[in-house]
C-alpha cells in the first residue's frame, strides 16, 4: 500500500492502526486458485478471524478451515441465512472442523451440525463416536514439518505405520472416514516437506484399499508461505511441485483441499505505530511505539516471526531498538531495526502482518488492541 494513503488513514484514525487491504486477499485467493487448480481453497480461520475477512472469502467463493466452536460460529453466520438444506449442504462441503483434538463440550456442540472433523488417535474416535456420532472423520497424518519455521508435527498427527488401523477403529466405531489430512509446518520454505507428505499419504490410500476402505479426500493441510522477503521461494515454484506430485500420485478423481491462512492474509495487512518514546541505551537508538509484542506484533513471540520497521522519512539510517507500550521488558519487537533518526510523534510501520499477529493481541497491561480498518472491500 502507498504511504501516502497509510499515513492519510493513520490521520483519519488515530494509532496504533492496523489496515486490512481485502484487494490484496482477494489476489491471494485468486493466486492461489490459479497456481493450485485441482485444491479446494479452505481458508484457515485461526490466521485471522476478522469477520470482514472471512466475508471477503466466503464472497470470493472459499471454503473454510475452523478449529474452536467460535470459529466454526464466525462462519456458520455467514450462511445462516440459507434455507437449511442449503446450509448443511455448506457445512459438509466446504467447513471442515481440523482441530484433532476437541473436547466433549465441543463434540456435542458440534454434532447437530454433522461436521467434518479431523482426529488422530484412539480416545479421539471413542469421544467422537460417543458425542458427535453424525460427524465424518479424516485422519490427521504426521509428516516432516523439517525447517518450517512453525513446528506442528510434535503436537499432532498418527504415524502412517498405525493409520489404517485408526480407520479400521473409526469403521469398527460406526464412523466414516473420508480421507488424510496432513499439515507440513507453518511458512514451510521446504518443498520436500509437501513431497514427502504426499508420498506418505498415498501409501496410506493404498493400504487402506487394500484393507477395504475406499478414501476420497486429500487434506493437504497449510503451510504455504508468505512472502516475507526474497529468501522466501515463490508461491508458483512450490505449487508446481505440489501439483506434478499430486498428479503422479494421485490421478484417481479424488476431492483435494488445502488450509491455507498465512498465505492468504499475511500480505494483506500493515499495522502503522507512533514513537511515544525515545532514549539512547549504550549508545543505541530505542524507539518506544504504541504497539507490541502484546498486541499486533504478537506474531514476534507466537509465530517466530520477525517483522521489518519501515519509516515514512528518509535519512541516514542506524541500528535501532524497537520496544512496545508496555512495562514488561519480553514486549521488544526488534533489536535490530535499520531506521533513520526521527521525531517523537513521528510513525513507524510494517508490512505483511495479516496472519497470527491481531489474531493473538491482548489487553495486557490495559493497552488496548490496535483499531483496524478495512480498505478496498
Ligand atoms: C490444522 C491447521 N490447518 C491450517 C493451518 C494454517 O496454516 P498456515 O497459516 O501455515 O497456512 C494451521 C495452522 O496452525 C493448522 O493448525
Amino acid at each position: 500500500m502507498h504511504q501516502k494513503t497509510l499515513l492519510q488513514l493513520a490521520r483519519k484514525h488515530g494509532t496504533p492502526l492496523v489496515v486490512v487491504d481485502h484487494k490484496v486477499l482477494r489476489n491471494n485467493y485468486a493466486q492461489f486458485r490459479k497456481y493450485l487448480p485441482r485444491v479446494q481453497v479452505y481458508y484457515a480461520v485461526k490466521a485471522n478471524s476478522d469477520p470482514a475477512i472471512v466475508q471477503t472469502f466466503y464472497d470470493a467463493g472459499a471454503s473454510f478451515d475452523v478449529a474452536s466452536v467460535a470459529e466454526f460460529l464466525n462462519v456458520h453466520e455467514k450462511i445462516k441465512h440459507l434455507p437449511a438444506k442449503q446450509r448443511q449442504d455448506f457445512i459438509w462441503d466446504r467447513i471442515i472442523y481440523a482441530n484433532p483434538i476437541k473436547a466433549i463440550e465441543t463434540l456435542q456442540r458440534l454434532d447437530p451440525y454433522k461436521p467434518l472433523v479431523t482426529y488422530d488417535n484412539h480416545e479421539e474416535v471413542i469421544k467422537i463416536a460417543r458425542y458427535a456420532p453424525h460427524s465424518g472423520l479424516v485422519l490427521r497424518l504426521n509428516v516432516p514439518n523439517t525447517g518450517s519455521i512453525v513446528e506442528l508435527s510434535s503436537k499432532f498427527g498418527a504415524f502412517p505405520g498405525e493409520a489404517v488401523d485408526l480407520i479400521a477403529f473409526a469403521h469398527n466405531n460406526n464412523l466414516v472416514v473420508e480421507g488424510l489430512s496432513f499439515h507440513v509446518g507453518s511458512q514451510c520454505t521446504n518443498p520436500k516437506n509437501y513431497s514427502q507428505a504426499l508420498q506418505l499419504a498415498a501409501g496410506v490410500f493404498s493400504e487402506a484399499k487394500m484393507r477395504g476402505f475406499d478414501l476420497k479426500l486429500l487434506d493437504i493441510g497449510g503451510g504455504f508461505p508468505a512472502h516475507y522477503d526474497d529468501t522466501v521461494p515463490p508461491f508458483r515454484r512450490v505449487a508446481k511441485m505440489i501439483n506434478a506430485e499430486l498428479d503422479r500420485l494421485f490421478p484417481q478423481p479424488i476431492e483435494i483441499l488445502a488450509e491455507p491462512g498465512r498465505f492468504l492474509v499475511a500480505s494483506a495487512a500493515t499495522a502503522i505505530a507512533q514513537i511515544i518514546g525515545k532514549a539512547v541505551r549504550a549508545g543505541k537508538l530505542c524507539y518506544y511505539i504504541n504497539d507490541g509484542v502484546y498486541h499486533t506484533y504478537s506474531g514476534v513471540i507466537f509465530d517466530h516471526t520477525q517483522y521489518r520497521m519501515k519509516s515514512f522519512k528518509k535519512g541516514p539510517t542506524q541500528i535501532c531498538s524497537v520496544f512496545g507500550p508496555t512495562c514488561d521488558a519480553l514486549d521488544t519487537i526488534s533489536l535490530a531495526e535499520q531506521l533513520p533518526d526521527v521525531e517523537m510523534g513521528d510513525l513507524l510501520y510494517s508490512e505483511n502482518i495479516g496472519a497470527y499477529s491481531a489474531a493473538s493481541s491482548t489487553s495486557f497491561n490495559g493497552f488496548p488492541p490496535a483499531k483496524v480498518v478495512h480498505v478496498n472491500q
